[in-house]
């Protein structure tokens, strides 16, 4: 076979024998993969791209018109490693007829364990407990001790019942919670599940717990503004495992500092990896580093995933988790 002329950047080192895939395939001429254990800074990433035909790219690496120019007319892909789209262009891609991937499926499960983690630890103060625990501050059993909320029996809201929100109601079934859910649309699916679709607003008002499952968008940006937040019941709890934008952060500061509603488990903020001051001196919030998909196994498929794109490019295949162009 003759030696391939392709270029393909990896802008950060992946998991699962993802690159040793990439560098094995005789159409890749040259595979260039980040050396550094952070994402790369801005002017380093644009270096990098620079005449790839394929570009693997992580959710912190923003691919709009300046990145696609310094590519240049040879990009053809970009294979995002995360099954949101927010830190891609679209439009900007399809105006150059650059395709784009991402990976969703393989990390469902995987993020719908985060968010019952996070729904289990906010209700129960499992984090505040352990380090109750900790500073030795256990003097004796006590029956008021660090009172939680039950679980069972609850109200789950789930906004955006696409596959990572199907997954969490499941689990809610097994749970015993009554399931509603908003979106833009009813959802076949929710049949099947017992989950009655609400307006958003009334979701909000009737959830005890609320978990946020829909994409960033400019639709859904600061979806839960102040006026939202306010509607949460004095005892509801929210769950955010999708994008941290979705909700008004410094709204969300207030409404926790006057207990608006009880407490929130947040994985994901609209800064990362900065987290507001006002979020971390209150305890009724559990925060997570963005580990929604953060398993051994899942990152490793996730990566392989985004590298099978890239095969299929090279090798003149259809790419098997194409993202259709806006619009379509
Ligand atoms: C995604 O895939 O969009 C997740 O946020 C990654 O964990």
């Amino acid at each position: 076979m003759s030696p391939g002329t392709s270029v393909v950047a990896v802008t950060r080192m992946l998991p699962g024998g993802a690159v040793e895939r990439l560098r094995q395939e005789p159409a890749i001429a040259e595979l260039r993969v980040s050396p550094h254990d952070r994402p790369l800074a801005r002017a380093e990433l644009l270096e990098q791209v620079r005449g790839c035909r394929a570009v693997v790219a992580q959710l912190v690496d923003r691919i709009d018109d300046a990145l696609l120019d310094a590519a240049g007319p040879q990009l053809e892909l970009v294979a995002n490693v995360a099954v949101g789209l927010d830190n891609v262009d679209l439009q900007a891609c399809a105006r150059r007829g650059v395709r784009v991937s991402n990976t969703p499926g393989v990390l469902t499960e995987t993020t719908a364990d985060l968010a019952f983690a996070l729904l289990l630890a906010v209700s129960r103060r499992v984090v505040e407990a352990d380090a109750f625990v900790r500073a030795g501050k256990w003097g004796a059993w006590a029956p008021s001790l660090l009172l939680g909320a039950d679980v069972h029996g609850r109200t789950l809201g789930v906004v955006g019942l696409g596959r990572i929100g199907q997954a969490v109601a499941r689990r809610a079934r097994a749970f015993g919670m009554p399931l509603l859910y908003a979106g833009p649309r009813e959802v076949p699916a929710a049949a099947a599940l017992g989950a009655t679709y609400l307006p958003l607003d009334e979701l909000l008002a009737r959830a005890d717990v609320v978990s946020l499952h829909c994409p960033l968008s400019s639709a859904t940006q600061r979806l839960l503004d102040a006026r939202r937040l306010r509607l949460l019941r004095p005892t509801a709890l929210l769950v955010n495992t999708a994008r941290g934008a979705l909700i008004d952060e410094a709204a969300l500061v207030v409404a926790l500092r006057e207990r608006w509603f009880a407490g929130a488990g947040l994985d994901v903020f609209a800064d990362e990896p900065r987290v507001p001051q006002g979020l971390l001196d209150l305890p009724h919030v559990v925060l997570l580093p963005h580990l929604g998909s953060a398993t051994a196994e899942t990152r490793g498929a996730m990566a392989n995933l985004a590298a099978d794109n890239v095969l299929d490019l090279v090798q003149g295949k259809p790419l098997r988790t194409a993202v259709a162009p806006p619009g379509r």
